[in-house]
């Protein structure tokens, strides 16, 4: 069935200033949640280091994939043209066309990759707030453009629940950005720290040096204090 919704594709470099990931946190198991066509996965086994993503979009066969993700940016372009006060233009991308043209080019990248890395393993079809992988099997996941600005903005319980199930299945989870769908810090930013500070997790905002989207340069970390492995 053909997917309807947008979604961003990133790469290697985007997911670096979102994270401010650093090369030494590359040599560890790492998980991308919700991760959509986002070339991410594949440029980071080019340079020999191993991430598995998973998103629902996953459970598409390898011969809909172009038409699924060409579908995606459509509507992602769309929506960027709606709203270009959002964003920084300049240093990342210069304008929307500009921006669709390197989301198609990545987003072509990942759909190459696709088959072999559903044989891989590499992407797995997981929806939040459900994964099916191992306590503290990762050492990092990631979550770009989801949790509080996706389909469950506005669903203070999921994004508990799926903030919990990240934390379960590795030491440290971050969160970018750190807005909701109006450009606005999330509402449910300080409910959810508020609570997983009472659940014993470490917590913080952190700047991060990503700078395209307006008001988005943080991000969430959120860290199991006491991991049994
Ligand atoms: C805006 S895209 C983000 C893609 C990628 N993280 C990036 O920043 O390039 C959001 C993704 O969330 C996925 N999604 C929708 N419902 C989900 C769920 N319940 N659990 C996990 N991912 C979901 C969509 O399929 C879509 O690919």
């Amino acid at each position: 069935m053909l997917q309807t919704g947008w979604s961003w594709s990133h790469s290697l470099k985007n997911y670096v200033l979102m994270f401010d990931l650093t090369s030494e946190e590359f040599c560890h198991p790492i998980l991308d949640v919700a991760a959509g066509p986002s070339s991410f996965n594949v440029e980071m086994k080019r340079q020999g280091y191993k991430v598995v993503s998973s998103d629902p979009l996953y459970a598409t066969s390898p011969d809909m994939i172009d038409i699924v993700t060409n579908n995606l940016i459509n509507n992602l372009s769309e929506q960027i043209k709606s709203n270009p006060d959002r964003f920084h233009w300049g240093e990342e991308f210069s304008n929307p066309s500009e921006l669709e043209r390197q989301q198609r080019a990545m987003a072509e990248i990942f759909c190459h990759d696709y088959e072999r890395g559903l044989k891989e393993k590499r992407y797995t079809a997981d929806a939040l707030p459900n994964l099916h992988f191992d306590d503290f099997q990762f050492s990092l996941a990631l979550c770009a453009n989801f949790i509080f600005d996706g389909p469950y903005a506005n669903d203070l319980i999921f994004q508990m629940d799926s903030i919990h199930e990240m934390c379960r299945v590795a030491k440290e989870v971050r969160i970018y950005p750190l807005l909701d769908r109006s450009g606005q810090i999330s509402p449910h930013l300080g409910p959810i720290i508020a609570e997983l500070q009472m659940k014993d997790y470490g917590v913080e905002v952190r700047e991060v040096p990503y700078q395209f989207v307006r008001h988005g340069n943080a991000m969430l970390r959120v860290f199991a204090r006491n991991c049994p492995i």
